[in-house]
């Protein structure tokens, strides 16, 4: 591998924030992929990469021997066959969150990522989110206790978003948007053992599924959270997000420059709230990339990786299952 990391960015939509946060580590791009030409030429237009370096068909680049890196953001239904082609290639992938969006192809996800000698991550990227990062820093100080609520929701208005793929039942609202607050919960809080979930379906019209749902889960004896998922909600995009401890609480999202932080006095009183500032920066693409690329050339491990998104969806699925069912759901984390 050459000192200098070489890129192959797949899916020219959101996709360009890969080739963003790639460049911005100083990464050459060889190589950018969109099955649609329009979009493939815009973002070549955009960011002066060439046309020979222009293709509209993957595999392509799978046979090549100067890419190191493979960016995968293309519709979530492809996730697993994409990556999973480029894995078997050799090639490190950096693919979009939700790893999948079933059961059958998260296992068949973690074989081929197991079987693979290239690094495989899932773009998990609210962990990279300064609000959620300087969260994750208070909770392991010790500053505000002990967990014993966390709360977290995703809230995003669908209604112009909604093209095939997204309208697709299988890419349900909780699993496409929602995994952002399933994961970030996992993150900060751990595994939840139980899951029981209700769903409403009032405001898009265009999906046969529940546009809003509400879950509660059971970590521990101590601690429970909740997560809150809307995709026709009439607001701005947020990730609002609230942790209780024993000695304090935070509040904090994705989309704000502050977040506030509670703690106690000596006697366990609660004090003045403290407004702390954060860079607002919710597709931290820049960092989530240079996290990767440290991976590979350090040979260290991928936290977000294959089993990591795995779990996420499979909380997902559970809470899915559940609203459909009414029964209360253990997920299942043996991959
Ligand atoms: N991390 C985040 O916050 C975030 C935000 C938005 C989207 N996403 C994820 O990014 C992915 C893409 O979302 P989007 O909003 O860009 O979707 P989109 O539908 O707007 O764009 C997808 C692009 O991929 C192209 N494409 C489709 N199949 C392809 C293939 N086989 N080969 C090459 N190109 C192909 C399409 O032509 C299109 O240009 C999804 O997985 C989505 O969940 C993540």
């Amino acid at each position: 591998m050459k000192n200098k990391l070489r890129v192959a960015n797949i899916g020219m939509k959101f996709g360009m924030c890969h080739v963003e946060g790639a460049m911005s580590y100083g990464a050459e791009i060889v190589a950018i992929c969109d099955s649609n030409e329009e979009n493939l030429r815009f973002a070549g237009e955009r960011y002066g990469i060439p046309e020979e370096k222009r293709f509209t068909d993957y595999k392509d680049l799978l046979d090549r021997d100067d890419i190191d890196i493979v960016t995968v953001a293309i519709p979530d239904q492809q996730h697993v066959k994409v990556s999973c082609d480029f894995l078997r290639a050799g090639k490190n992938v950096l693919c979009e969150k939700p790893l999948a969006l079933t059961r059958e192809d998260i296992e068949e996800m973690i074989r081929v990522a197991d079987e693979s000698d290239a690094k495989f991550m899932v773009g998990q990227i609210c962990r990279f989110t300064p609000a959620f990062e300087k969260t994750k820093e208070i909770i392991e100080a010790g500053t505000i206790g002990e967990l014993y609520f966390i709360e977290s929701e995703y809230a995003h208005d669908y209604m112009k978003l909604c093209d095939d793929w997204r309208a697709d039942p299988l890419r349900h609202g909780v699993i496409g948007g929602g995994c952002h607050a399933v994961d970030l919960i996992r993150w900060l809080a751990g595994d939840p053992k139980e899951v029981f979930a209700y769903g409403t379906h009032r405001l898009l019209p265009m999906v046969d599924y529940d546009d809003a749902t509400i879950a509660i889960m059971k970590f521990n004896k101590n601690l429970a959270g909740k997560v809150f998922v809307s995709t026709g909600c009439k607001r701005d995009y947020t990730m609002r997000t609230v942790i209780y401890g024993t000695k304090g609480t935070i509040i904090c999202d994705n989309t704000s420059p502050t977040m506030t932080l509670f703690t106690v006095d000596e006697e366990g009183v609660t004090k003045e709230p403290q407004t702390i500032e954060v860079e607002v920066n919710n597709h931290n693409a820049a960092r989530e990339f240079e996290v990767f690329a440290d991976a590979i050339l350090n040979d260290k491990p991928v936290i977000t990786d294959a089993r990591e998104g795995a779990k996420t969806v499979e909380v997902c699925l559970s809470i899915v299952n559940s609203a459909k069912t009414g029964e209360k759901i253990c997920p299942d984390y043996s991959f």
